[in-house]
């Protein structure tokens, strides 16, 4: 599925990143692929496989059907709990401790980059293993297992539901504006396994660009981004990113 074929990295991206003050990372569910986290877009497998996750991940869905969106996320939540971090996620902790600021931004709800030891990841779009009151839109570490599925919050009663954006809802602002900021001052942006389908998101790379940062591609595939990037690795993370740390520092 992926070659481990050395990777021809232009010197000039070997002296951004050399010199690089600050690197903005943006991850998506690429960097997890090879983690055997399914893709979004990819297609989903068993039970599951006559669903369309965009239908799933939605307010009206889980309004509609409570407990069939829980369920789905509950069958998420045990392929990422049985999931490890590949070495692409592994690279990207190390990165933290080579250069003075890396701002690492993900799309991922998989938790996968704290496992591999990145410090402070900005969940644009939630953590699948928290979960939150749909009604207060606030954290419940702990509820009655009554049985009840979904289960209910212990403070109101209403219905509990994966603490992830949903297609519809609003980003966390915090998080967003601190990815913003990012990228208007980093010094070079990497945009790793996303298909920059998703605003805000996708937005980001383009914003580096236009503050002038480099922009670098790592995705196997071409994506609306790639005709915009000052340099594209047409590889996937969990080999490129290992060769890129080797080739630079
Ligand atoms: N390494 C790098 N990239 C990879 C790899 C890999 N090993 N395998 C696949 N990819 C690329 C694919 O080519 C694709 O461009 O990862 C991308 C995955 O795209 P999506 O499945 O659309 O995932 P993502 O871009 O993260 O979706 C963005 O949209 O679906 C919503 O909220 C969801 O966070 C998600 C957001």
């Amino acid at each position: 599925m992926y070659t481990n074929a050395p990777l021809a990295i232009p010197d000039s991206l070997v002296q951004a990143l050399r010199q690089a003050q600050h690197i903005a990372i943006l991850t998506g569910a690429g960097t997890s692929a090879e983690s055997g986290v399914p893709t979004f877009r990819e297609a989903q497998t068993g039970l599951w496989a006559q669903y369309d996750p965009q239908e799933l991940a939605t307010p009206q869905a889980f309004q509609r059907s409570p407990k069939l969106v829980w369920e789905w996320y509950e069958w998420r939540r045990g392929l990422v709990a049985q999931a490890q971090p590949n070495p692409g996620h592994y690279a990207l902790a190390q990165l933290e401790q080579l250069v003075p600021t890396v701002t690492l931004i993900t799309q991922n709800v998989d938790g996968l980059h704290q496992r591999a030891g990145s410090r402070n990841p900005i969940e644009l779009h939630g953590n699948i293993m928290r979960t939150k009151c749909f009604a207060e839109d606030k954290i419940v570490t702990s509820w009655a297992e009554t049985g009840d599925v979904p289960p209910r919050c212990p403070r109101c009663g209403s219905l509990l539901r994966p603490d992830v954006v949903w297609f519809g809802e609003s980003l966390p602002y915090a998080a967003l504006q601190e990815a913003q900021q990012a990228a208007r001052t980093c010094d070079v942006f990497l945009t790793i396994g996303t298909s920059a389908l998703v605003q805000p998101a996708a937005s980001l790379p383009i914003t580096a660009m236009e503050a002038g940062a480099i922009t670098v591609e790592i995705n196997p595939q071409s994506t609306p981004l790639t005709r915009y990037m000052t340099h594209v690795l047409a590889a996937a993370s969990g080999a490129a990113l290992p060769q890129l740390l080797q080739a630079v520092w």
